[in-house]
């Protein structure tokens, strides 16, 4: 497993998407496939990004009774992607049966990794909306431990908690690490950011990087940029 910077394309049609990956000439980025794009353009979009040579990041975020999750993973599993997400929180069963589902006869399968808390989420609403009484910290880290317990690769986590994580479910569990910015850029809604220095130095292992890419000028210069400040 290596290093990498995973373009968030949170774009609303296949168009705009192609238009976009065909800037990048003779690269091919790790992708980063939403509920906005896939459920405008079905999995038909998971397929033709395939086609054209990338790695991709399906991030549906399931969450569900474990037969469920299991049914839609093996589904989501003929895809073949390369990592697809759940959140913790459906607990450590539903996690297992996810496992099971995205696992093909022949035994491989994409990476799974898990959402602990979102990152929109704050302590306030941990303690009123969800009734959660431990801080945020702990929750992280417990769920992350449930994932890597459960069978899970790798957890989505704020690039604050990615050396945490590592400390608690071990190196070669992934974190997966949105909220990176550049030192002279916007932030934008994210709130709790790092530049990709800084998430290489912490020992994330992904980054995820939507418009300091997408929106800007020259997305293949900004996304070279990240390349070489994360992987170097
Ligand atoms: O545009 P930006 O760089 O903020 O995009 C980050 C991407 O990572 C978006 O697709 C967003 O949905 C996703 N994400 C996030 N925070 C999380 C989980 C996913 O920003 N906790």
């Amino acid at each position: 497993m290596g290093k990498d910077v995973i373009i968030a394309c949170d774009f609303a049609s296949a168009q705009q998407t192609f238009d976009f990956l065909d800037r990048f000439t003779g690269r091919k980025p790790f992708v980063k496939i939403g509920m906005e794009l896939f459920y405008a353009e079905g999995p038909s979009i998971v397929r033709e990004i395939k086609k054209r040579g990338h790695k991709i990041f399906l991030d549906l975020k399931l969450h569900d009774i474990p037969n469920t999750v299991k049914k839609a993973m093996a589904v989501l599993s003929q895809l073949d992607v390369d990592i697809c997400n759940l959140h913790a929180s459906g607990t450590s069963r539903m996690m297992q049966a996810a496992l099971e589902g995205l696992t093909r006869a022949d035994g491989k399968r994409p990476l799974l990794i898990a959402v602990t808390q979102l990152t929109s989420t704050d302590s306030e609403a941990l303690k009123n909306d969800l009734l959660i009484d431990e801080p945020m910290d702990k929750v992280v880290m417990h769920y992350a431990l449930n994932a890597k317990n459960s069978g899970l690769d790798g957890v989505v986590c704020s690039p604050l908690e990615a050396a945490k994580v590592h400390e608690t479910c071990g190196a070669d569990f992934i974190t997966v690490t949105p909220g990176v910015r550049f030192a002279d850029g916007d932030i934008g809604d994210q709130k709790r950011v790092m530049t990709p220095a800084q998430a290489k130095e912490i020992g994330s292992d992904y980054i995820v990087v939507g418009r300091p890419i997408t929106a800007a000028d020259d997305p293949v210069a900004v996304y070279e940029r990240c390349i070489a400040e994360f992987v170097g």
